[in-house]
């Protein structure tokens, strides 16, 4: 799938692009059947909400889940992502967001880009996220909202948010938001909250001011949110472990257009088990550089 003139516009304007039910019913099923026993594992890559025992994110699904594989090899995912970013991509990241009915917690204010550069050591915001709804995502159920064109503002200013919920974040503060939003349109479309039935994706740059209130209502929203940075780009530190911030450049070859409904073979290394080498990060490697120096 390519994006039309049109479409490239209104990206570099807006910071987003929408595209309800570009995947089917049936395909969100075999992703969305898989889940229950993701979450059910008790791993270090199933973050928990605060206080609950309900999944907030699961990551790294690609790397032990057949389905996940296939999806992070999508075409109608990967061929606009590298239409833009002009060149092949790798996965930074790869997560499956609960935000659970009644459970599902907040996603403070910010920029990817600041944690990606601050955390990962990521040159520039050559990188784009990808959320795909598992289930259908309406005005009660926690939907991300945007601030359209502040990813042209470049990096704002962010501090380490260690404590609002159970997932360190480089957050921005409220007078800077409220800023933003009255830059934006204020009331006449300073926020914007994309809806829509599962299967929806959403695309939208490193830049991009985005949070999500918590989930109150009775129906789960879960998504798969990825990030896909340009191979040249890639980071150039491992401060945080691999299953957060991938350590494999390799560029992503798609798989055919009907993939998540037949099975083609991919590599799933961490199948059998995560790797020890995944947890340790670069202040880990630093200090036993130092017990040896
Ligand atoms: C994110 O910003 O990474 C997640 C936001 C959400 O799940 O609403
Ligand atoms: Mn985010």
């Amino acid at each position: 799938m390519h994006l039309s003139e049109e479409q490239r516009a209104q990206f570099e304007r807006d910071g987003y692009l929408f595209f309800p039910s570009l995947f089917s019913p049936e395909e969100m099923q075999v992703l969305n059947q898989t889940v229950p026993e993701l979450y059910a594992r008790r791993e270090a890559y199933n973050v928990r909400e605060k206080g609950s025992d309900a999944v907030r994110t699961n990551f790294a699904a690609h790397m032990y889940s057949h389905p996940f594989a296939s999806l992070a090899r999508h075409p109608r995912m990967i061929q606009p992502v590298e239409d833009v970013l002009g060149e092949s991509l790798y996965m930074h990241q790869f997560k499956i967001n609960g935000k659970m009915a009644f459970e599902g917690d907040v996603w403070q204010w910010h920029q990817d880009y600041g944690t990606w550069f601050n955390d990962d050591a990521m040159p520039e915001p050559r990188a784009m996220n990808i959320a795909i709804f598992l289930d259908d995502v309406n005005a009660f159920n926690g939907p991300l909202m945007f601030i359209p064109g502040s990813h042209r503002l470049g990096v704002v200013k962010a501090k380490h948010d260690l404590t609002t919920t159970s997932y360190p974040l480089w957050t921005a503060d409220n007078d800077l938001i409220s800023e933003l939003v009255e830059r934006a349109g204020g009331r006449q479309g300073g926020i914007v909250s994309p809806t829509g039935p599962a299967g929806s994706m959403l695309m939208f740059h490193g830049c991009l001011l985005h949070a999500s209130s918590s989930n109150l209502s009775p129906w789960n929203r879960v998504s798969v949110y990825l990030s896909l940075c340009a191979v040249s780009n890639h980071i150039r530190r491992f401060k945080r472990p691999e299953y957060i911030a991938h350590r494999c450049f390799d560029p992503i070859e798609c798989l055919p257009d009907d993939c998540l409904l037949k099975s083609y073979p991919v590599d799933l290394p961490w199948a059998g088990g995560m790797p020890e080498q995944a947890l340790v990060t670069s202040e880990h490697m630093l200090s036993a550089d130092r017990e040896v120096a």
